[in-house]
Parts: structure tokens; sequence; C-alpha cells
């Protein structure tokens, strides 16, 4: 343990004093055992100092008092004083120095989440307004031609094009107009790309509101959960454009291709079942790609539902893909040879009792495909990016979900395959694997 030796002493020749230690410095190179030393002069008495020096053990510090070099500094300190030194020996209880260094490069990541915190506002307003897609061309332009083209006052957009330039969301050019490179241009304006960002915002944001945060609050100490139907709509249509991507790039090319005999059989004019499916944007891209099978979408939240049957419609499915609200382990029809849960079973509260009427609904050889969030089962092997925001997520949104149906689970959105692997097996399928995966998904197959 540290131990801390305190010399205090009076002198009007503080150059002597210090000849003396410079001395001894060099004399005690590589002997000496202090290994921090602090000399003050007091402000209200200039004859008065105090010497703070620092040992790794009260051992060291009398081994370094018995050396023949200190033994002779405190005879000469004792000549060049007024009055003998004064010695305090301390055990250190309690040391806490601050690490300017770790200091700065948390507060460099504090001023880059506030900045992000700040923005996500102003990215859902930039979308809605049209402002990214006024400059999906490329364009250079200044704030007068993108509120113009918007229809939208220049002092506001000429703010909103320095936060999001200042972000790196926006390019500025030396000539102070703005644009947006090809890259910006598929992460802001293209819905169709994997890497479309706005719908994230969207939907990350949607917990941020004053009244979801009380309710948040609330749910912390009862551990009663908040359920998903509770939040604000803007989660509902946010999380649905946040996914789609994803879903639209992978689902028909990737994660249908690598399930054993699925596509064979949905081909075959097969039938799916969509759980906890939101919006539906995955069943009516199962039903889009298979005109032959019969695709249905169950989620508990009507409003959803409503939503989904509305664009079944527009969509010209409505005949092979229809809706229905019901919970995930209620829903009925069946057997499918196919039963999916797109990032949804996590936010489920009896993921056990979901994938165990699942196994009861099930054609002979038809299988569940679970895609949940990418994680590794060790919270350690989690300390990155993605899932910073996948936990971030979760504390908000999917662990309260799960919490306010019965059982309450909480698997929580970085779940993992161990976890995974432990529900399908507690409902009984006697295979599982990791079908396929991507840097956002993990895709499971579930069997009997
Ligand atoms: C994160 S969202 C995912 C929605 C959709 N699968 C997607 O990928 O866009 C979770 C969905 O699960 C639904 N959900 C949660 N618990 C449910 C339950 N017990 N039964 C049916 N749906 C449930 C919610 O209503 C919500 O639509």
């Amino acid at each position: 343990m540290t131990f801390v030796q305190v010399i205090e002493y009076e002198t009007k020749d503080e150059d002597r004093v210090d000849r003396i230690m410079n001395e001894w410095l060099r004399l005690t190179q590589g002997k000496r055992t202090a290994h921090h030393s602090t000399m003050g002069k007091d402000r209200d008495k200039p004859s008065h100092f105090m010497q703070i020096v620092e040992f790794p053990s009260y051992e060291e510090a009398m081994r370094n008092s018995d050396l023949p070099e200190t033994r002779q500094l405190a005879d000469e300190m004792r000549e060049a004083c007024d009055g003998d030194p004064r010695f305090v020996n301390l055990e250190v209880t309690r040391d806490e120095i601050l690490d300017e260094d770790a200091m700065m490069s948390l507060m460099g990541r504090v001023v880059t989440d506030l900045g992000a915190v700040a923005l996500a506002p102003s990215l859902v307003i930039g979308e809605r307004l049209g402002l990214f897609a006024a400059m999906a061309d490329g364009t250079p332009r200044t704030s007068a031609e993108v509120a113009a083209a918007t229809d939208c006052n220049e002092r506001n957009v000429r703010e909103w094009l320095s936060a999001m330039a200042a972000s790196g969301y926006v390019s500025l050019d030396a000539d102070g107009r703005f644009r947006l490179t090809p890259e910006q241009v598929v992460a802001f304006c293209d819905q169709e790309s994997p890497y479309y960002a706005l719908g994230g915002f969207q939907s990350f944001s949607a917990a941020a509101s004053l009244e979801t945060r009380a309710k948040l609050q609330q749910a912390f100490r009862t551990g009663e959960g908040l359920g998903w139907d509770q939040h604000h709509p803007e989660l509902f249509s946010g999380t649905a454009r946040f996914f789609r991507p994803g879903y639209a790039t992978f689902l028909v090319d990737m994660w249908l291709p690598a399930m054993t005999d699925t596509v064979a059989r949905l081909r075959a004019g097969g039938s799916v079942a969509d759980i906890g499916c939101g919006f539906g944007y995955s069943t009516l891209m199962m039903a889009r790609a298979f005109p032959e099978a019969r695709c249905t979408g169950f989620d508990y939240h009507g409003p959803s539902i409503e939503a989904a049957r509305r664009q079944a419609k527009q969509e010209g499915l409505t005949k092979h893909c229809d809706f229905e609200v019901a919970g995930s382990a209620d829903f009925g029809g069946g057997p499918y040879d196919l039963i999916t849960f797109f990032d949804c079973l996590h936010d489920m509260g009896d993921p056990v009792g979901a994938l165990s009427h699942c196994r009861a609904r099930l054609t002979e050889g038809g299988a569940v495909m679970v895609v949940e969030p990418q994680a590794a089962d060790d919270i350690a092997d989690n300390m990155n990016p993605l899932s910073r925001a996948f936990y971030a997520a979760s504390t908000v949104i999917c662990v309260p979900a799960s919490q306010a149906q019965p059982v309450g689970r909480a698997l929580g959105a970085q779940a993992g395959e161990a976890r995974t692997r432990e529900v399908a097996a507690e409902a009984g399928f006697g295979q599982f694997r990791r079908a396929t995966e991507t840097p956002f998904n993990i895709v499971y197959e579930m069997r009997s």
C-alpha cells in the first residue's frame, strides 16, 4: 500500500535547500525508493515549505531513510533550516488521481454523443421536409437554394446544414456550398440500400419523449416493464423503416436460401407465419418473392397490423398475404412450413411459450427461422459500437417490452446464440443451428 511522508520545514535560504535536494537526487539515482515527490511553498509565509514524498510502502520509505545519502541530507537540511524539520508519516487510506488523458478522452466521447443526441430530431425533420432529398443529386448548393427547393426558411436550413456538415453527414465545400457525397446519398436518401440510416434515428429517438421517459423511469423501479404499444407511435413506423433495408437486401437472397429445404417448400405453395411482424415488411417481401406461397403476418399490436394490411392492399398482395392481430403464443392457422421471427423474439415476454406454440403448428419437416440482432454470448465481447446501439435501444425498448408481458423473460436485444439456443431447447426443438449471419443479424434455424 502506498505510504506518504510529509516533511515540513522553515528556511530563509530556499536556494541552499534546492541545492541540497539536487545533490541528494544525483547521489541516490537508482537507489532511492520514493516514486513521487512534490514540494510546496506557503503563499502566506514564504519561509514555510512542505514536501510530500510518496513511497510504494512503509518498508520502502524506511529503506529510503536508511540510505547514507538520506542521513547526510537530513544533517544538511537541519543546518539550512530554522529549527528541525517536522516529519509526518501517513498510511494512505484514499487515493484519487484524475488521469487527465483518460478524462479528456472520455469528454471527447461525451461531446460526440451529445452532438448525436441533439442531431437526432434534425435528422428526422430533415428527412420529412425533403432536405436530404433536395441534395440527392450531389450538386453543391447554398442554403438558400436548398431552402427554396424545399419551401423552407433559409436561416433554419442554414443551421441544419451546418449541423449536418459538422457531423460529417453533409459535405461543406471550400466555397461555402453544401453537397452530399455518393456515400451520404446512400445513407440518407436511398431507402432501398442496406446502409439507409434514417429509420434508425426515427426509431431510437422515439423513446426519448418526455412522456415515455417518465414511464420508463417508473418501469426501472418496479420491473413491470413498458409495453411495446405504450410507446410513441413514431417507434412503430421507425422500427419498421429501420429494419426494412436489411430485410430487403438479405431476406430473400440470403437468409431463406440458408434454411434447409425452405425455398423449395415455398415455391411449391407452402405456407409462412411471420410472428411479431410489425408493419409486415418481411411478410410482404416473402409474399412478393413466392407468389405461390400463403403468407400470414401476426402481431399483437393492432395499429401495426392495420398498417401492414394497408400496405398489402396497396401492393395488390392480399390474395395470398394477410395479417392478423394475434399474440405469439396464440396465433392460429397452419400447419406452416415456415414460421419466422424478425428481430422480435427477444421482445416477447415468453419466448419459450411462443416457440412451443410454433412447434405444434409446423408441418412435418417445417422450420422456425429466428432473426436476431448480431451479438456475442459474453458481454465482454459486445463492447463495440453496434452492440452499444442495441444495448441502448434494448434498455428503453426491448427489455421493458418483454417485462410488460407474462413471464417477462427479457432476453434483451443482445441475447446471443447461447441464450437463444437455450430457449429453443426449452421449447422442445431438437435441432438448432446458426443458418447464416450478416454484420447486423444472426439467423437461427430450429427444427423438432
Ligand atoms: C422490434 S419490433 C419488430 C417488428 C418487425 N418484425 C420488424 O422487423 O420490423 C417487435 C415486434 O414484436 C411485436 N410483439 C412483441 N411481443 C409480442 C407478442 N407477445 N406477440 C406478438 N407480437 C409481439 C411488437 O408488437 C412489435 O411489432
